[in-house]
This record gives structure tokens, C-alpha cells and sequence, in this order.
């Protein structure tokens, strides 16, 4: 073995020189490439970054679906712990894209509806307000200020081409919290984010707007008209408008030489304030010019609105839909306007307009996206992107409002988790509403019923699919079956569980099947 040794021994030194050799060219034909400056971290560090966010992406859409815990029922995403703050947050802070970049690409939006800003200068945390949160549908307006800053710092870092605010900018209508929330949208313009505003049916001549001190709610002084909304949110859309209806607070926004922004005032407050919303005649033939003149110059046009466009919910029935929703439809339609956005119904909404029910779903329909609620947490809003090719993509974001308010000094542990305790807040609060029906059964089983119900309404509002046989399947499901079949929770809770079978929290445009007469000529057979 060893005579085997010394006759291999010389080769093998040869073997090791070559292999010396070799490893001396690669590091210097390395180091005449790429200097001693490229670490080998940096390659793989790009890459997984890459990596973890498609992967939470994924994740976060996934954790819509139900799971069942102890008879309850929420979504994983409710289910986490609290991440704690985040870094940074402050407006005007770490810019996540330099604006050179943004001039080339085409535009992305930021899109929220529903701020329902309520400034803490109008209340006393008393008896009266208190009792108003009790009775309203969920906010938690005790946060309204911290939650509207959160959504400014967020737009302040993402920077977009614009933050679009699709009305009910104020709690109802104050003329306080208009010019509170105004001065704010100000300084995130100043820091170069562009803010378009739209009025919505709470927003003027509301005869509830409101101040609470002490044991009652007291009368504050409104907007009376649409000019006074006009003079005090001119800077954000307006005064920049392509295009001004004369009968309507709309106007038309050009975000670059190819896309504009139409923004829409649906609202009906001339006479009195209402609820429901309609598209004026005028305003509809406003609307047309500019349609065709953009169709004329090959420019994308977004209408923006508060109301909805299509009947959107079978909980929320009444005064949602335009009331001349088929003339505005066949409007845009005739434009083949593929988006139409909006706000007012206080859930997510994504629905496809067709004409007839048999429609095969390559066949073009005008698309609704309907914002949830800014102001009933996650605290939501919409990013909107066009492509290179102009197709639009749409998915839902969640502002970060504890970062928002640990950078801000907070020490309050509510808002310092506020991703977990936000929509906890909801929850205790139409807990809370339910618990006033007093239903014939003890504590404990009541408190799973409201809880079951609860669960329901935040992800609703949040757009989250919901499984109805996970649902069913709850004891908190079937104490409702027992102790109040017929009652309006049950039937609401149905209503939700229909319209909510699928993600209402992500869309992009699909390309569409030409009609028959748009249809290329087949090619002649050789
Ligand atoms: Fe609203």
C-alpha cells in the first residue's frame, strides 16, 4: 500500500498545483470583472427579497379564507399576533420610489373612500360621544385622527401620481373637521403628492353634522353648499382640472398625456341633503365631451364617484346605486371605459357589469371596484396601477397605523398594535349594538352569537371571501338557529355570507374577446 503511495505521490502534487492554478486564473479574471466590491450576499440577498414578498403577497390573500376556532370563526389573519410597530412611517419620510423614476412608468394611484374624519377638537370623550360610537356601524372614531395620519404617512411614502379620495371625507359634514382635514391633505400636497377630492352624501348640507360635549350631541356648523366645499378643497383637483362641470362639483384630472382621472359628483345636496346619488343631466353631457374628446386622443379615462355604480349588496340595498346607474352605464360603456371606482357602501366590492346574465365573462362589461371603508379598520385603501400595455391592476393595502403612531410618541397599546386591535375595536363595538337586542339565551352563549356575527361583518367590509359551511358549522351559527331564527342578524348574516363567496380584494383588467365585427378576418387557406 504504501510502495502504491510513493508511485502516485508525484502525481497527485501535480494534480494540486493545476487545481492551484486554476483557483488563482478564476479569482483573477473575477476580480478584473467585478473589482473586490461585489459581495457574494448581495446577489442572494436581491433574490430573496424578491422571494419573501411574493410569498406574503400569496399568503395575505390566502388568509382569507374561514378557519374555525372554539366555535368562532375568523380569518388567519385576525388570528395573528401583534407584529408591533413598524419602522419610519412619518409623512415625507424614506420615499419607496424616487420621482425621476415615476416621470417614465405609467401612473399608479392611491385610492380610499369613506375617511369619515372626526378631529378630536370636536368631542370630550364623554357620555354624548361615546354613545354615538356605540350606535354607529362600527368606526372606531376615538382613532380618526391617528387613522387619517396613518393614510397620509402612507401616501407620503409610497408616492403615488396621486391620492384619490372618493367622498364622505368628514365624519357628517363639519365644517370644522373639513377645514381640520384640509390643512393635513395641504402638507402631504406640499411633500408632492398630488390629492384629488370628490364630495360624498355626507360630506355637505348634513343636517347631523355634529359635536359631542358631555351628556349630548350638539349641532355644529356645516357646509351649506357646494361652494363653500369648492373654496375650501379648490387645491386638490380642482384649480388643476382639465376640465370643470359647470353643474356639479366634477371635474376632469389629467395625471400624464395618456390618462385622466374623471371625478365625479354624484351627490344631491342642492335642495336638501340625500343619501342616494344621481348623475345630472348636464353633468351626463359634461361627462360625454369629455369622453369623446379623450377617445379622439387616445387618452384612458378612470371614472371616480361616491355612488355606486351597479347594485353591489344584498345587506345594503337602498340608496347605494345611482338612481340613473343604466344611463351611466351605457355612457362609459359606449366609451368602453373598463373601470368605473367608488365608495359610500362600507364593504370592498369588485363586480363585472353584464349586460345579460348568459354573458361569457370574456365579453366586455364596465368593471366596479368599490373601496371599503378607510375608516372601519384594517384601514384599507386601493392601489391602482395602469401597465405598460394600459391594463390596470388593483389590489388592497393596509395602512400602518401603528408605526404611524409610535413614530408619532404614542404610548396608548391599542394603536400600538393597531393591525390586531383595530378590527378588534370593530367587533367590540357591533358586539356591543347586539347585545341591546337581548336575546333569550345566557351570557356566555350570547357573547358566541355576537361574536360569530362580528367576525362576519369585518371581513365583509373588508371584501375577504367567506365560507359559508365553515360558518354554518359554528356553535355560534347554531345558537342564531335556535334562539332567533327570524331576526334581521340572521337574515344580515345570510345577505353577507351570499355576497361574499369569492375575494372582493384584487382585480386586473383581462384582455377582451373581440366582438364579431371587431373580429380579424380569417386567414385565407393556401
Ligand atoms: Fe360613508
Amino acid at each position: 500500500m504504501r510502495h502504491i503511495f510513493s508511485r502516485l505521490k508525484p502525481a497527485l502534487t501535480y494534480i494540486l498545483i493545476i487545481i492551484l492554478l486554476l483557483a488563482g486564473i478564476f479569482l483573477a479574471v473575477r476580480f478584473l470583472r467585478f473589482g473586490f466590491e461585489l459581495r457574494p450576499w448581495e446577489e442572494t440577498e436581491e433574490t430573496g427579497g424578491e422571494g419573501q414578498e411574493e410569498t406574503f403577497g400569496e399568503r395575505q390573500e390566502e388568509s382569507g379564507g374561514p378557519e374555525e376556532t372554539d366555535g368562532e370563526w375568523m380569518t388567519d389573519e385576525e388570528t395573528e399576533s401583534c407584529p408591533g410597530p413598524a419602522e419610519g412611517g412619518e409623512i415625507g419620510e424614506e420615499p419607496e420610489t424616487a420621482p425621476e423614476a415615476e416621470e417614465e412608468s405609467p401612473p399608479d394611484l392611491m385610492l380610499a373612500s369613506d375617511l369619515h374624519y372626526l378631529n378630536p377638537s370636536l368631542h370630550d370623550d364623554g357620555p354624548a360621544f361615546w354613545k354615538m360610537v356605540e350606535e354607529d356601524d362600527g368606526k372606531p372614531s376615538q382613532y380618526s385622527e391617528e387613522m387619517t395620519d396613518a393614510l397620509l404617512a402612507e401616501a407620503a411614502r409610497k408616492r403615488p401620481d396621486a391620492l384619490i379620495l372618493s367622498g364622505d371625507l368628514t365624519h357628517n359634514g363639519e365644517r370644522q373637521n373639513h377645514l381640520e382635514l384640509a390643512e393635513k391633505l395641504r402638507k402631504l400636497q406640499e411633500e408632492g403628492v398630488t390629492v384629488l377630492v370628490i364630495p360624498g352624501n355626507h360630506d355637505i348640507q348634513n343636517p347631523i353634522a355634529s359635536a359631542y360635549f358631555g351628556e349630548e350631541r350638539q349641532s355644529a356648523a356645516n357646509l351649506k353648499s357646494g361652494e363653500e366645499f369648492y373654496e375650501i378643497y379648490r387645491e386638490f383637483g380642482y384649480d388643476d382640472a382639465v376640465s370643470r362641470d359647470e353643474a356639479s362639483l366634477s371635474y376632469v384630472y389629467a395625471l400624464d398625456d395618456d390618462h385622466w382621472v374623471m371625478m365625479l359628483d354624484s351627490c344631491q345636496y342642492k335642495d336638501r341633503n340625500h343619501v342616494g346619488g344621481r348623475i345630472g343631466e348636464e353633468t351626463l353631457s359634461w361627462m360625454e365631451d369629455q369622453l369623446k374628446l379623450a377617445a379622439e386622443q387616445g387618452i384612458s379615462v378612470l371614472p371616480v364617484a361616491h355612488h355606486n355604480l351597479l347594485s353591489e349588496s344584498r345587506m345594503y340595498k337602498t340608496e347605494c346605486t345611482l338612481e340613473n346607474n343604466q344611463e351611466v352605464i351605457s355612457l362609459l360603456e359606449q366609451y368602453r371605459i373598463p373601470l368605473y371606482v367608488s365608495g359610500h357602501l362600507h364593504a370592498q366590492r369588485i363586480k363585472k357589469h353584464k349586460e345579460e346574465p348568459g354573458m361569457e365573462d370574456g365579453e366586455y362589461g364596465i368593471t366596479e371596484i368599490v373601496l371599503g371603508p378607510y375608516s372601519i379598520p384594517p384601514c384599507e385603501y386601493g392601489y391602482l396601477s395602469w401597465d405598460e400595455e394600459d391594463r390596470l391592476s388593483f389590489q388592497v393595502e393596509e395602512a400602518d397605523v401603528a408605526a404611524v403612531a409610535a413614530a408619532a410618541g404614542s404610548q396608548d397599546e391599542t394603536l400600538l398594535c393597531f393591525g390586531r386591535e383595530g378590527t378588534e375595536l370593530v367587533r367590540s363595538n357591533v358586539r356591543r349594538k347586539l347585545e341591546q337586542a337581548h336575546f333569550p339565551v345566557s351570557e356566555e352563549m350570547a357573547e358566541l352569537m355576537e361574536t360569530l356575527y362580528a367576525n362576519l361583518y369585518v371581513d365583509y367590509c373588508a371584501g375577504f371571501p367567506i365560507d359559508r359551511r365553515a360558518v354554518t358549522s359554528t356553535r355560534g351559527y347554531g345558537l342564531w338557529m335556535r334562539a332567533a331564527p327570524d331576526s334581521r342578524y340572521v337574515r344580515e348574516m345570510e345577505e353577507m355570507m351570499l355576497d361574499t363567496e369569492v375575494s372582493h380584494r384584487q382585480w386586473s383588467q383581462q384582455q377582451e374577446k373581440l366582438s364579431e365585427e371587431e373580429e380579424p378576418a380569417a386567414e385565407p387557406a393556401e
